[in-house]
């Protein structure tokens, strides 16, 4: 991550293509676009990409998590087993929906705990969101089994994943729906973007149409377009396309980059006996959009971070500390604190989480650090950077 550090002539090519010749909108207009069709190129390209029937784009990352959703039919009362360690959009989006958010500890995997899914279970369990997190995935085997057993769906949100794969499949291709983020720090993005990937055909339409109002997209007059159901306006445009689509040719070349800065700075910190790294589960290959790594307490990871600030060594997290990715920080949730009312089912649904505790998931994130992978150093900048990050914690422990 991210691509916005090689962007360059071929991502202004395509957009001065759309400014030139194109449209705005990837919908309609189909005297003036002169062809141009950015949207339905980049979709293309994204199904042979990630090797599935359907890809449908949309405005962002929680638009995609919110049309998967909706287009597999989650809805009000629904429950969604989703993952302590994630981005907010996750119960973001489960809560546009009208579901309710039942969240479950995570493992060494930092992705979903089977064995806490399989105990979160209960009759009102639709779906189970895997939360691909820091360009790993969850034990997707285990949870297709548990899945497909007790007949819910399984969505992959592989936005901070894009590029690994799981026994040769692409993350994100796996499960009934997949999401991706392009916003500016993903492995490719589109300035603001996401898709949904699926090779469910009635998914995908009702993504489709659900993404744009519900329109059916059939015929070229966009007036005469019926409704078959509710839909909103979850549509990406024509420039933001154009940005992708330059950004996924060059996926290959990102993933190189991030595999080979990743080893040199695992291969460094292999070398400090304390240091353990986040498993990955057999058949598994990262993105390497990040190196996670456990040490053997919170005080020593907190006493870490602190001391790579302050050493210049950026982009290291501690989501223990982190307002955005963990639930220890999630007040906002945990007090439902919402402009408009909230409804009942919701209310009642997450009361749960004013006292439940996660004293696994603590585990693994009070010792984790996560180190986010740039594709912009120079080869003497992380040889640097790695003898740096071992300097500094071998003089903690
Ligand atoms: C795991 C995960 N899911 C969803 C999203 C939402 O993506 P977006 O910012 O494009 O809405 C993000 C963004 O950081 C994310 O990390």
């Amino acid at each position: 991550m991210p691509g916005f550090e090689l962007f360059g002539d071929a991502e202004r090519k395509e957009v001065n293509d759309v400014l030139e010749n194109g449209v705005l909108m990837r919908y309609g207009f189909d005297g003036m676009r002169n062809g141009h069709w950015k949207s339905k190129e980049l979709e293309a390209q994204l199904q042979y990409t990630f090797k599935t029937n359907h890809a449908q784009l949309v405005s962002s990352g929680t638009a995609a998590v919110t049309v998967a959703l909706a287009s597999a039919g989650v809805g009000a009362g629904d429950e969604v087993i989703m993952p302590t360690f994630t981005f907010v959009a996750s119960f973001e989006s489960i809560m546009a929906v009208g579901a309710i958010p039942i969240l479950v500890d995570i493992d060494d995997t930092l992705t979903l705990d089977p064995i806490a899914v399989e105990k979160a279970i209960t009759p009102k369990t639709k779906a189970v969101m895997v939360v691909h997190m820091c360009g790993s995935m969850g034990n997707m085997n285990a949870l297709q089994q548990i899945c497909s057993a007790h007949n819910i769906l399984l969505i992959e949100d592989a936005c901070q994943a894009i590029g690994g794969t799981y026994n040769n499949k692409p993350l994100g291709s796996i499960g009934d729906l997949g999401c991706f983020s392009f916003d500016y720090v993903k492995t490719i993005t589109c300035g603001e973007g996401g898709a949904v990937i699926t090779n469910n055909e009635t998914f995908y339409l009702n993504a489709d149409h659900f993404s744009d109002h519900g329109h059916d997209h059939i015929g070229s007059d966009r007036g005469a377009e019926t409704h078959p159901f509710l839909g909103f306006n979850y549509r990406i445009s024509e420039l933001h396309a154009a940005v992708g689509l330059a950004q996924i040719k060059r996926l290959p070349e990102f993933l190189e980059i991030q595999n080979k800065n990743y080893n040199i700075l695992r291969e460094a910190l292999a070398s400090i006996p304390e240091i353990t790294f986040r498993s990955v589960p057999e058949g598994g290959e990262e993105s390497y959009a990040f190196l996670n790594f456990f040490l053997p307490t919170l005080e020593i990871a907190q006493s870490v971070t602190k001391s790579f600030k302050e050493n210049g060594i950026d982009g290291c997290f501690h989501y223990f500390d982190n307002n955005w990715h963990y639930i220890r920080k999630w007040d906002h949730l945990k007090d439902l604190k919402s402009l408009f009312p909230l409804s009942t089912e919701i209310k009642t649904g997450l009361e749960y989480l004013k006292t439940k505790e996660f004293p696994q998931s603590d585990h693994y994130i009070g010792r984790n650090i996560s180190c986010l992978i740039k594709l912009s150093w120079t080869g003497e900048e992380v040889k640097a950077r790695a003898s740096k990050m071992v300097e500094v914690i071998k003089g903690i422990l």
